[in-house]
């Protein structure tokens, strides 16, 4: 089983939890343990992002800004299922991994800044925030959106207030896609996807549950491509 616990109280890291099962769902034989513990709130993240706040649709030019990290690489992904045409931007090492997962362009954020190119994107989903978002609305097609799920605080906290008073004037649209809802539907959703090879989690680590003070430390340092994962035993159950 997976799934996010979110609303039982959170918790740490341990190998047994209690949790309504309305939190829960079974994963089958041909995922392993971690594939589906990197899923529930990173992949959920990215499919409210896009679908709900996005409004994604085929053939539309999408950008993930922070391509590279949890929730982008599951992003990059999911946008590439709606038939989106895909520009990741992340940093200059990663770009390779970006363009293996199905990404159709890649912006190295070291070297060009995207929202200055003229470029423009019918929907940007931004999981790593640092620029006013002035900039942002620049990047956007005549009708594009631009949803803001990470990043700084202050960059985040400026699209949920300031997104909807600048959208007032004009056809563009920006926000703030809010904390990400994990629920069962979405999961079922991420499910098949997975199990359809359609999304491939993307992990960089595995870290015993001895070692849980060096993989905190290693997620901070900011390095990590997609994910990073728990194992509670050598046998691969996460
Ligand atoms: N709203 C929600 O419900 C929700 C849920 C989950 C996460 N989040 C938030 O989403 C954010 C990302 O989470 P994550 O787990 O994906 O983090 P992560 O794995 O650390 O990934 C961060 C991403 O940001 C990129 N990045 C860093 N500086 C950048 C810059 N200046 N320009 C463009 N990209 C840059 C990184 O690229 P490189 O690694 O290539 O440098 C990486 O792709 C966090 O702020 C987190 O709190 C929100």
């Amino acid at each position: 089983m997976f799934g996010d616990i979110c609303e039982y109280g959170l918790g740490g890291f341990a190998e047994y939890v209690c949790a309504g099962e309305d939190a829960l769902v079974l994963k089958t034989a041909t995922t392993t343990f971690e594939e589906a513990a990197s899923l529930p709130m990173a992949g959920v993240s990215a499919l409210q992002g896009l679908r709900d706040k996005g409004r994604i649709r085929p053939g539309q030019k999408v950008l993930i800004n922070g391509a590279s990290g949890g929730v982008g690489t599951f992003a990059v992904q999911i946008a590439k299922n709606y038939g989106a045409n895909v520009t990741g931007v992340c940093s200059t090492s990663k770009m390779d991994m970006v363009l293996s997962i199905g990404a159709d362009h890649v912006i190295d954020y070291t070297q060009e800044d995207f929202t200055k190119s003229g470029e423009q994107y019918d929907l940007i989903l931004d999981v790593a925030a640092y620029r006013s978002i002035l900039n942002y609305k620049r990047a956007l097609s005549p009708k594009g959106i631009y949803v803001c799920t990470g990043g700084s605080m202050g960059k985040w906290v400026q699209a949920m207030l300031l997104g909807p008073l600048i959208s007032l004037r004009g056809s563009k649209k920006l926000g703030s896609g809010g904390v990400a809802q994990p629920n069962h539907e979405d999961f079922l959703y991420l499910k098949e996807l997975l199990e359809a090879g359609k999304v491939i989690p993307v992990i960089d680590r595995r870290y015993p549950l001895s070692e849980i003070v060096e993989a905190l430390r290693y997620l901070e340092e900011g390095q990590a491509r997609g994910k990073v994962v728990i194992s509670i035993d050598d046998s691969g159950e996460t």
